[in-house]
């Protein structure tokens, strides 16, 4: 399937979609702290997008229970977030949203670092943060996709981390989940697939301290790394401009 292309006026709406995603993480970040539960967390995020005009997109998506997803240190992903999950000095955690509003979709995660984390737990954050930054300053105009999961290698391979390979970036906008796929590592299948101007897509490289494995928890979501060590990702949510690449989700704007 080919994927969508949007227009100007197609890329402000995102960007108020990517605003909201944006200022949601300003609003609960100060309470990310110890002592707080993942489904305080959840509840903080449901308040903030009622009053925002806007719908989570993970809430009820393949039965999803919750309105965003809390990963906290091995959980790589789809963590749910629960009352009885308490945050504590040392736990790094990743909180993941995707909203629409007004028709279109916005997907960001970052990481939070509670109290005193490890130097290896800062460093996995860091790198990861790197990677994901790095990868969106290559992207523009005729740069090949493939060049995404090239420059994220380039980034933390040489620390010795793993990137996951179960999961990747997507095409988003009138949906949450869309072509093209985004690969975090580079894969020649997509060397000759080339970025054009009113492409949209999320990357969200997952990279994990040891071994790249995961499993699934019982509930179904909850992904974990095989052997329990560490995992962090970030995410954000882009655009192909004429000259480059726009970061709908970009804080602090
Ligand atoms: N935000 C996730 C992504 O980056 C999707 C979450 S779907 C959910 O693609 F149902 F697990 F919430
Ligand atoms: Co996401
Ligand atoms: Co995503």
């Amino acid at each position: 399937m080919l994927p969508s292309v949007y227009a100007p006026k197609d890329f402000k709406r995102l960007r108020a979609a990517g605003d909201i995603v944006a200022r949601c993480f300003d609003f609960i970040a100060p309470h990310i702290r110890a002592g707080v539960s993942t489904g305080e967390i959840d509840r903080l995020v449901a308040q903030f997008l009622k009053a925002s005009d806007a719908r989570s997109a993970s809430l009820g998506y393949h039965g999803f229970p919750r309105h965003c997803c809390t990963s906290r240190n091995d959980v790589i992903v789809h963590g749910i977030p629960r009352d009885d999950e308490v945050l504590r000095s040392g736990d790094i955690v990743n909180v993941d949203l995707t909203l629409e509003h007004k028709g279109f979709h916005a997907d960001s995660s970052q990481m939070f670092m509670i109290g005193d984390v490890t130097p290896n737990a800062r460093k996995l954050v860091q790198v990861c943060q790197d990677a994901l930054n790095s990868a969106i300053a290559v992207c523009a105009p005729k740069v090949p996709l493939s060049e995404i999961g090239r420059v994220i290698e380039e980034v933390v391979t040489p620390h010795g981390f793993s990137i996951s390979r179960d999961f990747i970036g997507h095409g988003i906008g009138k949906v949450m989940h869309d072509d093209p796929q985004i690969y975090h590592w580079h894969d020649k299948k997509f060397d000759k697939v080339k970025m054009t101007p009113g492409l949209v897509f999320t990357i969200e490289p997952i990279i994990c301290e040891r071994g790249n494995k995961c499993k699934i928890d019982a509930d179904g979501w909850t992904a974990r790394t095989a052997d329990g060590y560490l995992s962090a990702q970030w995410e954000h949510t882009i655009g192909i401009t004429e000259d480059g690449a726009v970061i709908f989700t970009q804080r602090g704007e």
